[in-house]
């Protein structure tokens, strides 16, 4: 596995690949590395001659008053389950490599960044679009792998790639969760074991809400309430939101029909948290 932080080097490496006739896959991360993550990799490897990872925690895209200080940063560990999945070339730039003192363009999305995390992060998409736009043109990949457990940013992805007109193929990929429902992050090492066991609720939640609507259940409010209430049973949960839309709009549905994305941020604490689910009703 090459390993490298330098841009032109990047760039040299993959037209080399694609020279061979390679199809190159590249999963873009902030490094921390989980399950979630190397599923994203395993579907490069499968799909893809050459896999690229970048590991880079965005500056951009944090709040002031977010955790881009205390992000986890496990270079050597994230290497190692790199290494061993055999991806072809880790691309691990610093803020300087990506963001000269006077760099002053960036990319933002106008629609889907008004809803859900967009409000209680302001900045946070735009900074997402800036640096997955860079990170695009550096690799010029033949597809792009992201997760559903951001769902948002997947959706925003897809839109950038369409009105910007990348040549490349978005595959979105299923949540990889603990054996008791909690999706993987890179923020649950963050939570103590107790916060850690009252996070199960998130998931309950989620099943909670498609139970309803396997039992007909069609009015959003009435699930929305349920939820609150299974969430409510651990006191120190706060609920940022909770939302049922239609999942490739992202506006709020009226009545459950369609793709229907169920999705919700809570803090645990100071840990925030987000899940969803996505439910084909006819
Ligand atoms: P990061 O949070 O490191 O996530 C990298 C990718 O892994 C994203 O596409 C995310 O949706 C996916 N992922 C995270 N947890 C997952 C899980 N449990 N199951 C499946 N996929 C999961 O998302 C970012 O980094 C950044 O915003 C980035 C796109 C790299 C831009 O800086």
């Amino acid at each position: 596995m090459l390993i490298t932080a330098d841009i032109a080097k990047v760039r040299r490496i993959i037209q080399q690949a694609r020279l061979k006739g390679k199809k190159v896959g590249f999963v873009p991360t902030m490094g921390a590395l989980h399950q979630g993550h190397l599923s994203l990799v395993k579907a490069s490897n499968r799909q893809s001659d050459f896999t690229v990872v970048s590991i880079f925690v965005n500056p951009l895209q944090f709040g002031p008053k977010e955790d881009l200080k205390k992000y986890p940063r496990r270079f050597k560990p994230d290497r190692k389950l790199l290494k061993k999945e055999k991806v072809d070339l880790l691309f691990y730039p610093s803020a300087k490599d990506l963001y000269p003192k006077d760099f002053s363009i960036s990319v933002s999305e106008g629609q889907l960044s008004k809803f859900l995390c967009g409000i209680s992060r302001p900045g946070h998409f735009k900074g997402v679009c800036t640096v997955v736009t860079k990170l695009f043109n550096i690799i010029q990949p033949d597809q792009a792998y992201f997760g559903q457990k951001d769902c948002q940013q997947a959706r925003i992805i897809r839109r950038l790639v369409r009105d910007l007109n990348f040549p490349l193929e978005i595959k979105v990929l299923p949540t990889v969760r603990e054996s008791d429902g909690l999706a993987l992050s890179s923020r649950n090492q963050y939570l103590n074991p107790k916060q850690r066991k009252d996070a199960r609720v998130i998931y309950q939640a989620l099943r909670l809400a498609k139970k309803d609507i396997q039992n007909g259940q069609r009015n959003p409010a009435r699930i929305i309430k349920a939820m609150r209430q299974r969430l409510s049973s651990v006191k120190s949960l706060k609920i940022d939101y909770l939302e049922i839309a239609n999942a490739e709009s992202l506006n709020k549905l009226k009545t459950i029909k369609g793709k229907v994305l169920i999705t919700l941020a809570v803090y645990l604490a100071k840990v925030r948290l987000i899940d969803n689910i996505i439910l084909n009703v006819d």
